[in-house]
């Protein structure tokens, strides 16, 4: 063995146990007492937790959006990531007009290849079928392992939204191919109508960025989109769901649809749209934006029931000149924030304050995205699996700053928030990154993950 982390308290998604994990090229290959240490490197994890790394399905690295890029190169995401305890991250590459999506993943291959430090995979933005080009490309794409695709039903300005029925086209092609289709669901011509009614009143600050979303507007996409995939039976994976009525919506189709999956995010669990009346307010501008308290609560309680099935971050920042670009008009702002990092301890610190079971914290952030978007080799401890680890220490206090944040945004909508207990150490296929508050992994570190696809 290469590496022997002995007498921690192994958690996964349903089981909690003493136990040593051995490690040899990257995999766990022995699990128990008394593992021979013959020539290994012994890590000792008394007192510690020895978990599953994170999987954060959802993420947009270096994108090209808001008139700007996103802040976090593919080399600062997924170094935060280590950081944060997250071993494999989900990106989203977007499709330009015409592109096949062979040109779409190929455009990023070179860079992550390069650049990142800790697994990687993609689900591709289908903006336009190229005349039904793209659903003939499904399948092969299925078959080099990229298992989902992501439409938004909103930034139509943008070029980036889908209409119904090229939305309903992609969900049949997915379930006949094994694939899964991600969705954005607000109603673009309602944010549209607010917009334009506010900008022509002078309502510019940010609360209007909420008042031009609210509840209502993502409820009525997210329950369009459930009933889509209720009538055709397909998978749809409805991304940072934000509010009570949509969600409620989902989990009652859930119950004739096994299907269909629902991710929310560390700021729609932290933050309330009061946010938005902060002097800072416009750097928690995303969409869809925070709800109210309603909202809140109705996701904690689905993320205590088991409603919710993935914890995943939209880590999407901006710097604060680009923020500052809608200071005098919320539509300037570029949408997103930062939280790659922050996603897993924010969620074992809610574990270990009592809100929830670290075994489901473990099924939120890593289980269940591995399952779901067909990672076989990841998401849980055990002989065979990926040594995809963290060593997380229950007893520390960590206060969130964006001084202790490893990207390169310049601020964190997380500065001041504090967590209990905190990862000491990331292991990325068994090679140590992140150590004690340090980076310690290389670009290039990082392997594309080849999904599996979904049984059909
Ligand atoms: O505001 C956000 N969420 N920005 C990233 C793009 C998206 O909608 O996921
Ligand atoms: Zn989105
Ligand atoms: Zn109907
Ligand atoms: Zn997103």
């Amino acid at each position: 063995m290469d590496l022997i982390i002995k007498n921690g308290t192994v958690v996964t998604a349903s089981e909690t146990f003493k136990s040593d994990v051995g490690i040899k090229d990257g995999k766990i290959i022995a699990m128990g007492s008394d593992l021979n240490v013959d020539g290994a490197e012994v890590v000792d994890a008394n007192g510690k937790l020895v978990i599953p790394g994170a999987i954060d399905v959802h993420t947009h690295l270096a994108m090209p959006f808001g008139g700007t890029v996103s802040a976090d190169s593919y080399l600062a995401g997924t170094r935060a990531a280590a950081c944060g305890g997250v071993t494999t991250v989900f990106d989203y590459p977007m499709q330009r007009k015409g592109m096949t999506i062979k040109e779409v993943i190929d455009s990023k291959k070179a860079i992550c290849e390069q650049d990142a430090c800790v697994d990687y995979a993609y689900h591709c933005i289908i903006t336009d079928l190229n005349d039904g080009d793209i659903l003939n490309e499904m399948e092969s794409a299925v078959e080099e392992g990229i298992t989902s695709f992501k439409c938004f039903f909103v930034y139509k300005k943008e070029g980036m939204m889908v209409d119904d029925g090229t939305f309903v086209q992609l969900m049949l092609k997915a379930k006949e191919v094994g694939a899964m289709i991600n969705l954005h669901a607000e109603n673009p011509d309602l944010i549209d109508y607010n917009i334009e009614r506010f900008l022509a009143e002078g309502k510019t600050s940010p609360w209007y960025h909420y008042l031009s979303r609210p509840e209502h507007v993502e409820a009525e996409a997210d329950k369009r989109a459930v009933h889509w995939a209720k009538h055709y039976q397909a998978p749809l994976y409805l991304v940072h769901m934000a509010d009570k009525e949509g969600l409620e919506a989902l989990l009652e189709a859930k119950q004739d649809n096994p299907n269909l999956f629902v991710e929310t995010c560390p700021q729609y669990l932290e933050f309330t749209c009061d946010v938005y009346k902060r002097e800072d307010g416009r750097n928690f501008v995303c969409s869809p934006p925070m709800k109210g308290q309603e909202s809140q609560d109705a996701l904690w309680k689905a993320i205590k029931n088991g409603g919710i099935d993935v914890v995943a971050t939209d880590h999407c920042p901006f710097q604060s000149y680009e923020k500052d670009w809608g200071k005098d008009d919320f539509t300037k702002i570029p949408n997103g924030c930062a939280g790659v990092e922050n996603l897993y301890p924010y969620m074992l610190s809610a574990a270990n304050q009592g809100k929830i079971s670290f075994n489901r914290a473990i099924e939120l952030c890593s289980r269940n995205p591995a399952k779901i978007f067909g990672c076989t080799e990841k998401g849980t401890i055990a002989v065979g699996k990926d040594a995809d680890i963290v060593i997380y220490d229950p007893e520390v206090d960590f206060t969130i700053s964006v001084d202790n944040m490893h990207s390169d945004y310049d601020h964190t909508i997380w500065e001041g928030i504090q967590v209990k207990g905190y990862p000491v150490q990331t292991y990325s296929r068994g090679r140590l990154v992140y150590d004690h508050g340090d980076f310690v992994g290389e670009p290039g570190w990082g392997n594309f993950v080849k999904r599996e696809k979904r049984p059909q």
